[in-house]
């Protein structure tokens, strides 16, 4: 088999935000830990990126970075913009993480098939009920970073259940 069908054969997750500086790139890294874990890392490519053109370039948010390392998580992307054409060609699932990114996003597909890989992070989000989002913690503190890790990390393990189930070659546990 060809690395490239190797590739193909992996399922594709793209994480987004609106700076790819501090939910997005928490996400990816939170992912690929809880890939990682189950054993799955040969299965899955993940990645993140950003809605606006900011901090293309840069390492995330400080905070993100310290708050994520208490948790052990490795969070060192360099925030991408979203290529719409691209992505949407390379990737399985398009994750959002609130509903302005879902609007935004979801305008950019030029077919069902590709609206329909948009999803959101807050459908995942089983131990927080209340939760409609995963808020932006950029103009706010400690604690909304903290708030935002959770609410990452319980969506992630939710959404990689859910694509575990679907999947039959994937079943673990
Ligand atoms: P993120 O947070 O979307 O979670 O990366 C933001 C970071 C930067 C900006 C907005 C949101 N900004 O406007 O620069």
């Amino acid at each position: 088999m060809t690395r490239q069908n190797q590739d193909k054969e992996k399922i594709s997750l793209l994480f987004i935000c609106l700076g790819n500086i501090c939910r997005s790139p928490a996400a990816h890294a939170i992912m690929q830990r809880d890939v990682d874990d189950a054993g799955l890392n040969d299965r899955f490519s993940i990645d993140s990126a950003g809605i606006g053109p900011w901090h293309v370039g840069s390492l995330p948010d400080r905070r993100m970075r310290q708050h994520g390392a208490r948790r052990g998580l490795d969070v060192s992307h360099i925030a991408r913009q979203f290529d719409a054409g691209r992505d949407f060609r390379s990737f399985d699932y398009i994750v959002v993480m609130d509903d302005d990114n879902y609007r935004t996003i979801t305008k950019m597909a030029s077919t069902d098939a590709d609206r329909r890989k948009v999803i959101k992070m807050s459908d995942y989000l089983k131990d927080h009920p209340g939760a409609q989002s995963v808020p932006d913690p950029y103009y706010g503190d400690g604690a909304d970073f903290e708030q935002a890790l959770d609410l990452i990390e319980d969506g992630c393990s939710h959404l990689l259940q859910a694509i575990k189930g679907k999947d039959d070659g994937l079943a673990m546990d």
